[in-house]
């Protein structure tokens, strides 16, 4: 297993999110100005996966009135309350928290807050990992706009990640992209030639070998998404894909 995706929740994380707080700063500040450009059209908020949110914009979380944070890490509500429990004081937002795996149980969680917004918080791109069955990841995450079809979500999860040299060309996460969701895939504006993860890839100093989380056709057709650099490690990068789909609107 590549050495950042036995990392996804637990102590360990925790541990090096706060260790790499200032490495990731930048890539925390592009997921906070492409959270500041959606429109979520509840204040109830699920948000799914959301662990401590060490990558969390408190600002956004302000916005919603009530937010069930759900984590199957017994550690994370405790240290989200520390990262954004003064914020959320302040704004009067309520929060509650369970630790169920709440993408087993999606459809019955979204029977239950019928009105809510929903938010998968780095969390889907770690799917495969968890499970570690391709098929059934693959299925799994086809099926999930399918059970949101018709509701407010959105979601920021991995898209591609693998080595890089630093060598060759520093990580930066200066570099962003604005991708479609098209018919026959994802297309980044900018990023001409195929396939995607090659283009990202040379972007950051990518070498050979990328891991693909599977997680490039989750949105529905149409759905514009931001692509977003993440340094995981001096020597590992990510590529995040942030998106909102408003169907409830439309609707
Ligand atoms: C990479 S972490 C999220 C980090 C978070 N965005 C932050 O800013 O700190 C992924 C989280 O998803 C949680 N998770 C993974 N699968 C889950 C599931 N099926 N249901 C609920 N939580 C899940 C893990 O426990 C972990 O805390």
């Amino acid at each position: 297993m590549p050495k950042s995706l036995d990392t996804s929740g637990g102590l360990r994380w925790h541990l090096r999110a706060l260790w790499r707080r200032g490495q990731w700063r930048d890539t925390t500040r592009q997921i906070a100005d492409w959270l500041a450009t959606t429109q979520p059209a509840s204040r109830h908020l699920l948000l799914i996966g959301g662990s401590a949110g060490w990558m969390m914009s408190s600002l956004w979380l302000q916005r919603f009135s009530r937010i069930d944070l759900i984590d199957l890490d017994p550690y994370a509500h405790r240290l989200f309350r520390w990262n954004h429990g003064r914020a959320l004081r302040e704004s009067g937002t309520e929060l509650h928290y369970a630790d169920f795996d709440a993408l087993g149980s999606l459809d019955s969680l979204l029977k239950r807050h019928p009105k809510a917004s929903i938010f998968f918080d780095n969390v889907l791109g770690q799917h495969l990992f968890r499970i570690r069955q391709i098929e059934r990841a693959e299925a799994d995450l086809a099926r999930i706009a399918k059970q949101l079809k018709g509701r407010d979500w959105g979601s920021v999860h991995d898209l591609f990640s693998g080595p890089t040299n630093p060598l060759k060309l520093p990580v930066s996460p200066i570099t962003q992209f604005d991708a479609l969701r098209e018919p026959n895939g994802l297309v980044a504006d900018g990023l001409s030639g195929t396939p995607l993860h090659h283009r990202l890839l040379a972007q950051v100093g990518g070498e050979p070998d990328w891991v693909d989380h599977l997680t490039s056709e989750v949105f529905p057709v149409g759905t514009r998404s931001r692509l977003i650099a993440w340094p995981f490690l001096p020597d590992y990068a990510h590529w995040l894909q942030a998106g909102w789909v408003n169907e409830s609107k439309r609707g």
